[in-house]
């Protein structure tokens, strides 16, 4: 298909290792793109931060070379989608910009203790129902207390008005807009802690809960639309509309064209997220899983289950850096190739704890099944395997939540690229894998929601002709070799939580 129109829309993926810029044509083809590393900044074990300077700068940087690279000014960008980290929280002052505090990133701990306070308090229940959340340290409203409480003057400054708050996205969109919008799409409002999924509005009670200022927070948009323009003044040399916002998660899921109810989408990084689509229903777990607003592109939101995998690729570094037994991710592949044992060995990662659906946050990791005969490549296969059992836990609790008959994950994320994964995923599984052509499907997504939003694409029933196959592995396993090894890995799991206890 022939290049219609010379513009392009530029999506910006700015995730918890870095900042990205791409600028999409309109065959949904990537003309140019920049990624810049973040430096994680942890001032204690657990607390995990980041500036909120070098996001934005990061940020600014990527933009600018991929429209060096691209040729392009400004002028030939026809809108902008960002796709960012969430529930990581900036507050920062409302006449200078400046932040009070580093930006504390969704995985960082620090707040903990004023999440267990908040759970003595008996307030557990209530918000999940509101929020359809665990009430978690992970969530930005403990990490937004946690800022009022540790920098001087904070809590005042913010009952005068003075202070913000934002997920990334906002902050974002802020400086992108020369200071003048200060919102935060439906998806990452979700993620805050403070926002009534059912109602769709922040919720009075919980801000009191968490005794967080309303006039600190940002005004919730959908996830696509006119939501904000570029001020030309300070960077951007144009008015360009901010056409969507989205969580980087669910920009994934859009990037799969999982617009349908009944989709289940996969990306496979240093955790795994896993959001399985449900359409117009909220539904509540039984199992823990997240119920969430995945986006919003009409009057209606679309609501999804999520539940992550805290330690997926970050398993595979752990052999090559904490182990040696790998010089190179790749080899991991390889390795799991060459083991021909048949011997029922299990790792358990649990170097997080466990997360959905074990909830187990004392656990620690364990290898179960060693014998005289069993060898490295053995082990590193196990590892890789303990990615695809977890995952395959998380898929039963969801269908088991929402009755949803899956037949296939739609997969992406730097791991995905393991051959030997996603074969084992799909016989584990008894499912199709159907990896994308895209390692990552996160800008696309971006892309996708501000490209339909300012009609460069007609309808997400067009979006479909745009995308080229990726590739898909099939169940190869016997029924009964599968029941065999899924118990196994169950009884691995009671025994490394009775053992943590
Ligand atoms: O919920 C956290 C998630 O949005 C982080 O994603 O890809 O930036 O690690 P990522």
């Amino acid at each position: 298909m022939a290049i219609k129109r010379p513009e392009y829309i530029l999506a910006i993926d700015q995730g918890t290792t870095g900042s990205r810029a791409v600028l999409f044509n309109q065959n949904a083809r990537r003309v140019a793109s920049t990624a810049i590393p973040l430096t994680p900044i942890n001032p204690q074990v657990g607390w995990e931060e980041q500036s909120p300077e070098a996001i934005w700068r990061t940020t600014k940087n990527a933009i600018t070379d991929t429209m060096i690279e691209a040729g392009i000014q400004a002028q030939s960008i026809q809108a902008i989608g960002i796709a960012s980290q969430r529930e990581s929280t900036i507050v920062w002052n409302r006449q200078t910009g400046q932040p009070i505090y580093n930006a504390i990133i969704w995985s960082s701990t620090q707040s903990q203790t004023i999440a267990d306070q908040v759970k003595a308090d008996g307030y557990e229940e209530l918000i999940r129902e509101k929020t359809g959340l665990p009430l978690s340290a992970y969530f930005s409203a403990t990490k937004i207390r946690w800022i009022l409480d540790h920098v001087k003057g904070a809590q005042a400054a913010a009952e005068k008005g003075d202070l913000l708050f934002g997920t990334v996205d906002s902050w974002l969109v802020w400086q992108l807009s020369d200071r003048q919008s200060h919102i935060t799409d439906i998806s990452n409002a979700s993620r805050t802690m403070l926002f009534n999924i059912r109602t769709r509005t922040w919720d009075e009670e919980l801000l009191k809960i968490f005794n967080i200022p309303k006039n600190m927070l940002p005004e919730v948009t959908k996830s696509n639309g006119q939501i904000a323009t570029t001020g030309p003044l300070r960077f951007f040399g144009a008015e360009v509309p901010i056409a969507a916002v989205i969580g980087d998660q669910n920009a994934g899921l859009i990037g799969q064209l999982g617009f349908q109810a009944g989709t289940v989408k996969t990306t496979y990084g240093s955790g795994a997220f896993l959001l399985l689509n449900t359409g117009d229903q909220l539904i509540n777990s039984n199992h823990d899983l997240i119920s969430t607003i995945a986006y919003q592109i009409n009057d209606k939101p679309v609501y999804a289950l999520e539940g992550s995998v805290f330690t997926a690729g970050s398993a595979i570094r752990w052999l090559n850096d904490g182990l040696n037994l790998i010089d190179e991710v790749p080899d991991s592949w390889e390795a799991a190739e060459k083991s021909t044992s048949d011997d029922e060995l299990y790792v358990v990662p649990a170097f997080a704890g466990l997360g959905a659906p074990y909830w187990d946050p004392q656990a620690r990791g364990s290898v179960f099944g060693i014998t005289r005969g069993t060898n490295k490549n053995d082990f590193i296969k196990a590892t890789v395997q303990s990615i695809a059992y977890q995952i395959a836990d998380i898929l039963r609790t969801m269908r088991e939540d929402s009755g949803a008959q899956l037949a296939a994950i739609k997969v992406d994320g730097s791991v995905s690229r393991n051959p030997y994964l996603m074969q084992f995923q799909a016989d584990i599984t008894g499912l199709t894998i159907d990896r994308s052509m895209y390692e990552d499907t996160t800008p696309l997504g971006a892309a996708f929601l501000a490209g339909l939003a300012i009609g460069y694409w007609e309808s997400p029933e067009a979006l479909a002709g745009l995308s080229s196959r990726g590739r898909e592995f099939t169940p190869q396993m016997s029924v009964q070799r599968r029941k065999e090894l899924k118990k196994g890995w169950k009884t691995a799991i009671q025994a490394t939580s009775y053992f943590s206890s």
